[in-house]
């Protein structure tokens, strides 16, 4: 009798490619810090087939405590360093036979670029290319089964008038230093992939709100001022917008992208959430006098205009409709749920808030604030 080997093979082949979809190892760069965090805490919880390796600099945003709750786990594993140290980034990839890279280590702060920009060319696209000329090298063999995840924001888009969205196709239009650099990050990103078939994808979210998010940034700031009863600084008239998006939703939209978005392709991700800064300052005040046993509208009078940011904003808003037609996917959280989850995360955590707070922190709040 003739034996057709491919009917035994068939499923051998089958079990292999299931295999090795499933044997990812993951570089999660800036995985301490903000969104990165709620990041690595998804991906190793949820995938304990894959090996997360996180590697940070550790700066003044990047904390290891915001990982408390998987640093023993055995798919997890940690590296200090910066990602525009070519040889570390080069050996990593050696050592680990890194198969794919989700990008979210940036300078993140719009006030702090205006002070520096140079730290934001630095990282944000000296860093990004050094991680794409690893990748470039150590995947161009056979770029099948890589992927390069590129973190990327709104703010690239510039800003709105009182109508309209941000869409996948809406034109570059960077104002501040820091986005000026995310956006040219961007197009480093698909340089990479037109010149030399890198398999990348990018999504550009708007702003998040959540657990870990360093106080320098309106809502933790504002938290925080709260709690200790100081002044809550309105830049300008507080007219400006932005789409707010709770993290673990942000963290949902990556693993979806990840796992089922089109290589090469760009993906906008927003809360369909916009808030005018003076009106969310007040909703957090009022959620706060309750919860800290205040008479309504006290914390309201912590409110403080102060000088506009430069360059700044009108109005951010996404039109995320093309990751929930073809991903499925959307927020889940209210606003007010969501900001009632994050008010009591902080004031469960303060050791947390105190931690970050002290040091150079107090002086950097002590030089922005002053001639304000
Ligand atoms: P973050 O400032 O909280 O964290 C940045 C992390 O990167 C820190 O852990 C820091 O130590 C690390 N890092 C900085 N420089 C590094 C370097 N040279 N080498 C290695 N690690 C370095 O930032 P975030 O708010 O969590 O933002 C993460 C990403 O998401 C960024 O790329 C940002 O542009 C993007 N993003 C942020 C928001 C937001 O609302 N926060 C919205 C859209 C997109
Ligand atoms: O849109 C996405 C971006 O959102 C991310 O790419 C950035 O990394 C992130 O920092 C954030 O940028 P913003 O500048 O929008 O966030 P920030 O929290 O700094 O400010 C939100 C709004 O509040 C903005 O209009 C400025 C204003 N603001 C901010 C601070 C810190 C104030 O009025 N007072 C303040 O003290």
């Amino acid at each position: 009798m003739k034996c057709d080997h491919s009917l035994f093979l068939f499923p051998f082949a089958l079990y292999i490619c299931h295999y090795m979809d499933k044997i990812k190892t993951i570089l999660i760069t800036g995985g301490a810090g903000f969104i990165g965090s709620h990041v690595v805490r998804l991906f190793v919880k949820k995938y304990p087939d894959y090996k997360i390796i996180n590697l940070d600099k550790l700066t003044y945003a990047g904390n290891l405590e915001n990982l408390s709750d998987v640093v023993n786990e055995p798919n997890y594993f940690f590296i200090k360093g910066d990602i525009c140290d070519a040889d570390l980034v080069n050996q990593l990839f050696e050592l680990h036979q890194i198969t794919h890279i989700i990008h979210t280590a940036a300078e993140s702060h719009v006030d702090r670029s205006i002070a520096n920009p140079m730290e934001f060319v630095t990282t944000n696209v000296i860093g990004t290319c050094t991680l794409l000329n690893a990748a470039k090298y150590f995947w161009q063999a056979d770029f099948t089964n890589h992927l390069f995840y590129h973190i990327s924001t709104d703010e690239v888009y510039g800003a709105l008038g009182e109508t309209g969205l941000f869409t996948e196709d809406t034109k570059y239009d960077p104002h501040s230093p820091y986005s000026a650099s995310k956006a040219s990050s961007d197009h480093f990103v698909r340089a990479y992939a037109d010149t030399y078939g890198l398999p990348i994808v990018i999504s550009n979210c708007s702003n998040n709100y959540g657990p870990y998010h360093f106080p320098e940034k309106l809502i933790p700031l504002c938290i925080n001022n709260i709690i200790n009863n100081k002044p809550l600084p309105i830049y300008g008239k507080g007219e400006n917008v932005r789409d707010w998006l709770y993290v673990e939703d942000h963290a949902n939209a990556i693993d979806s992208i990840f796992h089922g978005g089109k290589k090469g392709e760009t993906y906008n991700i927003g809360g369909h959430n916009e808030w005018t800064n003076i009106d969310l300052v007040k909703l957090l005040c009022k959620l706060m006098d309750v919860k800290i046993n205040r008479t309504v509208g006290q914390s309201e009078q912590l409110i403080t205009y102060v000088t506009d940011r430069a360059g700044h904003d009108l109005r951010y808003a996404i039109d995320a409709s093309k990751l929930q037609k073809e991903l499925g996917w959307k927020p889940s959280l209210q606003f007010e749920e969501g900001l009632s989850k994050t008010i009591d995360w902080y004031l469960q955590n303060s050791a947390w808030l105190k931690n970050v707070t002290s040091g150079d922190y107090q002086h950097f709040y002590e030089t922005l604030y002053a001639n304000r």
